[in-house]
């Protein structure tokens, strides 16, 4: 799996975007250590506070499937006609959710932010340093 292939898979899962009220379609998509790839899309709501991200999405579906670590990479993907073109990065909430399953397994994932003709690799540490963990709470 290359992460041309992870950016085409979460490129893919956007296409069922439900984001009526924002009109931008995220996917994402998560590689694990063993191989498999879990993605995720954005879903809104007409409680518009009540959006679901695309890495929350895949996250969950991740660990209701039982995964409790060795995500190697995510890929996310956003609108190539908004921002300019510029790499999407993971929200706030997301970088915490991400951070979640990532401490479980300790590691460290790589972040594959992808715009119109750019892909930003970043870890996931530098996105949410000093995060607060499942471990605090030991
Ligand atoms: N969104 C994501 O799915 N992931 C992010 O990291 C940023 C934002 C979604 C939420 C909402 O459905 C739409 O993008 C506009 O904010």
């Amino acid at each position: 799996m290359t992460n041309e292939d992870l950016i085409a898979a979460a490129r893919e899962a956007a296409r069922h975007s439900w984001s009526p009220y924002s009109d931008y379609a995220v996917g994402a998509a998560l590689l694990f250590d063993d191989g498999a790839v879990v993605t995720g899309t954005n879903i809104e709501n007409a409680s518009y506070g009540l959006a679901l991200c695309a890495e929350t999405v895949a996250v969950a579906k991740a660990m209701a499937e039982g995964r409790r670590g060795g995500l190697v990479s995510v890929a996310v993907v956003g609108p190539e006609d908004k921002g300019d073109g510029a790499p999407i990065t993971p929200c706030g909430r997301c970088r915490q959710v991400l951070n979640e399953i990532a401490q479980l397994g300790a590691t460290d994932p790589e972040i594959l932010c992808v715009g119109g003709d750019e892909v930003r690799t970043v870890q996931l540490s530098a996105l949410l340093p000093h995060a607060f963990g499942p471990a605090h709470l030991d």
